[in-house]
């Protein structure tokens, strides 16, 4: 890479002369399909590929291929591919298996190749040695291309290919939860690609970029918009926009599909019920189908959000999830649509005094009664675990409760409960853990990933669904490092056997090049993430102890409790965790097949992981490590911490190696993540020291020596205010400059002469920009506007974060002052000062 960006500047230089493009910018839009020039070693092995590219058929799809390879071809090795309709000498030959077929009737082609499986080999066409893409389909032949590149983009060896590549599962999509206003629920990375003002946007440039991208992991299939559904998407005025984003999705072979509201024949078509078995209701959705497939043949399908969460559904009429899917499947199954039905229906209105009760019984208790009563293109989208995509849950029992229905896993790859694109977190370490995961059904090996591709029960139809939420920023996701969950969630919906680690590899030799060091060091990074991200967040399957009511993400630990949401961790003086055996508890362990009830029923063999959610233990219980329960607490989340600042130093390590201002931006990021991973460590472990009265064995709760909390120091101005929840300010406390149109903070230095590190805690929210600004003595040190967007209008554990101020001389005496110019709703709010002798 640091050759690169020498040839690049040079080539800057040399503009014109020597016709090389000037390196641009990269803003992470080209994610993992950057095509960047080989070194020239690695582009040796490729001299040998054909110079010509023969596609044997012409449509939109194949028309995309041969586009793509010359793409690829041409920025990897320099070389422009020539492009024929015959094979007329060596060449890449492109084709469906007929077309193939007919131009090699010679050629044995393999038998169980079926719908997007492709085929890459080396073989004669007409006695001339060619490099063959080919598949039944046409969208296969798309992604043969696209994993022929990839491999040239790794360094792969292709000469003499023979493979044959088959998806896992039939229906592998993603959805995007954009509203029609342009803005995008739980989305982190700016505004929709698809919506503006109510309307489809008048360029749809990145939808089609995004369905290149989708295209190249083997995505077939996108929603998008939002689950809580606006019933004017399928409005009639409606569909020639819909027709329009269909189109620049078509030529990548993704489908397109809506969510739908089930009252849409009440709002939009003014029927006065939505009763499913209404005949009334039943022919508005076949009309309304009809008139879809007429606009966009190929359109996918709808996915229903029903009886959850507020929104409208069959129980209104007493009808259950299968009248109501199958009434709109019958609508969509002569045009070869799908429905999905999401199991992610549940009363948030439980009450929680009632130990019996359990959110997490829901699903199952729903849908397993209805298994055999859904049609066969309809497919339950069941999420991964029966709460609410947290860090830490056990597999949905319902994943192993429907024989005769099909279903897929919804996974979440926007990071909603996971950090939102601010923290770095690796998810499919975690999906690995979920695929994998045995459910044990009827005594058979059953991993979940069999399931949901349909193979255990021999389904018509399986699936795996991702929650993407890109946006209108350049990198798509926000955190650079982010896109390795989407190319992640491509890559295990094609195959579940695929590792973690060989993921993170590949992503990010993809994005950021062959060199060794990076790609060891970020994908080390990668696959410590997810389990760093629990250690400071959420212990032992106790879930996220994330802000539940609000953001989702900043620590919120008893925002779960005493309401109806049914998140409960039931914390209290004496122990936590919700008791879920069938004995004593909600009976929850006794939905999964026995061999996985036991395992969760007995306190002796449930996996620590995930001891909290199926047992209520006393803080002193010791987890099959030896440690107890509040220990363990204390030392995962400043082992969280701690690995949080590791990332830091990782990162550091490669500098020079990563384009310079995606390095700056990653940094940012990591260094923020650090700062939050303390404030998080800092939340849950003084809430549990108070709640339970258990000292930390090490001494570290509740006792920092470098810190100068900012309501002891010498105020001008500032004001001491609460914080609440109390845990979420260190001391409970922070200040706040209301008065006046600039306070100071300020306190003397009394430790020895040298050279500091000094961490500035202080609260930046969304509804200001404040200054600060730090002197010692009269030297101005630094200054700095609280200008970033958390979500949080106050202070909090959303909106705390910190400055460091490195390399800085202070003797004793020296007075340190800070002044804080407020803005807005927003009054320079601060809470702390940490001071650490710098160890260089
Ligand atoms: C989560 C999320 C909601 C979303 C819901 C769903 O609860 O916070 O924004 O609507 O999941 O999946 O339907």
């Amino acid at each position: 890479m640091l050759r690169r960006l020498h040839i690049g500047i040079l080539g800057v230089l040399l503009l014109g002369g020597w016709g090389l493009e000037p390196l641009h910018a990269d803003t992470g839009q080209d994610a993992w399909l950057r095509y960047a020039s080989l070194e020239a070693a690695a582009r040796a092995q490729y001299e040998s590929l054909p110079a010509n590219l023969v596609v044997l058929e012409d449509s939109p799809l194949l028309n995309s291929a041969q586009g793509e390879m010359i793409r690829g071809v041409k920025g990897m090795t320099g070389k422009t591919l020539l492009a024929g309709k015959s094979v007329q000498e060596r060449a890449i030959v492109l084709g469906t298996l007929a077309a193939i077929h007919a131009a090699a009737p010679g050629l044995a082609l393999p038998s169980a190749l079926e719908a997007d499986g492709f085929w890459l080999v080396t073989a004669q066409v007409r006695g001339f040695d060619c490099l063959i893409v080919t598949s039944p389909r046409e969208r296969g032949v798309l992604y043969g291309v696209f994993a022929l590149l990839s491999k040239v983009a790794r360094g792969d060896n292709v000469a003499g290919l023979n493979e044959v590549r088959q998806p896992s599962a039939a229906l592998r999509w993603v959805d995007q939860w954009d509203n029609l206003n342009g803005s995008i629920e739980r989305g982190y990375a700016g505004p929709s690609i698809f919506f503006e003002k109510g309307s489809v946007r008048a360029d749809l440039t990145r939808a089609g970029e995004y369905a290149r991208l989708l295209a190249s992991i083997g995505i077939n299939g996108c929603t998008i918009n939002n689950v809580n559904a606006d019933p004017r998407i399928l409005d009639d005025g409606f569909l020639p926009q819909l027709a329009r984003v269909a189109d620049v999705f078509r030529v990548w072979g993704v489908q397109l599909a809506v969510s739908v509201d089930l009252s849409s024949p009440k709002v939009l078509g003014n029927l006065d019920s939505f009763d499913p078995l209404d005949p009334r209701v039943i022919e508005w959705w076949r009309t309304k189908v009809e008139k879809i497939y007429r606009q966009i043949p190929d359109f996918g399908g709808f996915v229903v959000k029903a009886d959850s969460e507020g929104r409208s559904g069959p129980s209104s009429y007493g009808r259950t999830p299968a009248d109501a899917a199958n009434v709109i499947a019958r609508a969509l199954k002569p045009h070869g649509g799908v429905l999905f039905y999401r199991a992610f229906v549940y009363d948030h209105h439980l009450d929680w005094r009632n130990l019996k009760n359990d959110r997490a019984r829901a699903a199952y208790d729903i849908f397993h009664p209805l298994d055999g009563k859904f049609d066969d293109n309809v497919i339950i989208q069941i999420k991964y675990g029966p709460i609410d995509f947290q860090a830490r849950e056990p597999v949905s029992p319902l994943l192993g409760g429907l024989e005769k229905t099909n279903e897929g896993v919804e996974l979440q790859i926007t990071q909603e409960y996971t950090g939102q694109q601010r923290h770095l977190c690796f998810l499919p370490t975690m999906w690995n853990g979920i695929l994998d995961f045995d459910l044990r059904v009827n005594g058979h090996t059953t991993p979940v990933k069999d399931l949901v591709a349909g193979k255990v029960f021999h389904r018509p139809s399986g699936a795996l669904v991702g929650v993407a939420n890109v946006g209108m920023d350049a990198n798509w996701l926000g955190h650079p490092l982010a896109m390795a969950n989407l190319y992640g969630f491509g890559r295990l919906a094609w195959n579940p056997n695929l590792s973690s680690e060989m993921i993170a590899e590949e992503w990010t030799g993809l994005t950021f090049g062959t060199d060794r060091v990076v790609v060891k060091t970020v994908t080390a990074m990668l696959l410590a993430s997810w389990r760093t991200y629990e250690n400071y967040t959420g212990p032992l399957g106790a879930q996220t102890l994330t802000d539940i009511t609000g953001s989702h993400y900043g620590p919120g630990i008893e925002s779960s409790e005493r309401n109806g949401w049914g998140q409960w961790h039931r914390a209290d003086h004496e122990g936590i965790g919700m008791d879920r055996t069938v004995a004593t508890g909600t009976s929850f362990a006794g939905q999964y097949p026995p061999a996985i009830r036991d395992l969760y029923d007995s306190i002796q063999t449930t996996p620590d992981e995930l001891l909290l959610f199926f047992q209520h233990v006393p803080y002193t219980f010791r987890l099959h490590s030896g440690k107890t329960v509040i220990q363990y607490i204390y030392d995962s989340h400043y082992e969280g911490a701690e690995q949080a600042a590791d990332f830091v130093r990782q990162w550091k390590s490669l500098e020079h190696r990563v384009p310079d201002e995606l390095y700056a931006d990653v940094l940012v990021r990591l260094e923020y993540q650090a700062g939050h991973a303390i404030v998080w460590r800092d939340a849950i472990c003084n809430w549990f020291l108070r709640t339970s009265g258990i000292p930390d064995a090490k001494g570290r709760v509740g006792n920092h020596p470098d810190r100068i909390e900012a309501e002891e120091m010498h105020l001008k101005g500032y004001s001491v205010m609460d914080v609440t929840p109390w845990e979420n300010a260190s001391g409970g406390k922070g200040i706040e400059c209301v008065k006046t149109s600039a306070c100071t903070a300020s306190f003397r230095f009394e430790r020895a002469a040298g050279i500091y590190e000094m961490n500035v805690q202080y609260f930046d929210q969304n509804n200001g920009e404040s200054k600060f600004r730090i002197f010692v003595g009269d030297r101005h040190v630094d200054e700095w506007i609280a200008n970033d967007h958390f979500p949080a209008t106050r202070p909090g554990g959303d909106s705390s974060t910190r400055r460091r101020i490195s390399g800085l001389a202070l003797r004793p005496g020296d007075e340190i002052r800070i002044e804080g110019i407020p803005d807005g709703a927003e009054h320079a709010p601060l809470d702390y000062v940490e001071l650490r002798a710098s160890t260089k």
